[in-house]
């Protein structure tokens, strides 16, 4: 199972997640890690739940068409759309 390190207003929330997880679908079943992802559309259409990926950004499937015109030049410093990845490997993320 996927270890998932989310960081959020200066805390550090861990927890494991079944494979193929989207953390927005769980923010909105109020699993882990609500409250503390912001997010709105949930659709890749308003940027809102933007994180910077901190470490396994390697196991994620490459930005697709939304996350390239919502975060632009941000995809390289390593912004992604958490409503658009499903994560099967460990990662670190941050919102700020
Ligand atoms: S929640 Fe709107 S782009 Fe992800």
């Amino acid at each position: 199972m996927p270890t998932v390190v989310f960081h959020k207003n200066g805390e550090i929330y861990r927890d494991e997640v079944k494979d193929n997880t989207n953390l927005v679908v769980r923010a909105g079943i109020k699993q882990f890690p609500f409250p503390h992802l912001k997010y709105s559309c949930g659709m890749g259409k308003c940027a809102t739940c933007t994180c910077k990926i901190l470490s396994g950004a390697e196991h994620l499937a490459a930005p697709n068409w939304k996350e390239k015109k919502q975060l632009g030049e941000k995809l390289d410093q390593g912004y992604r759309l958490a409503c658009q990845l499903w994560i099967h490997q460990d990662i670190e993320l941050m919102q700020e």
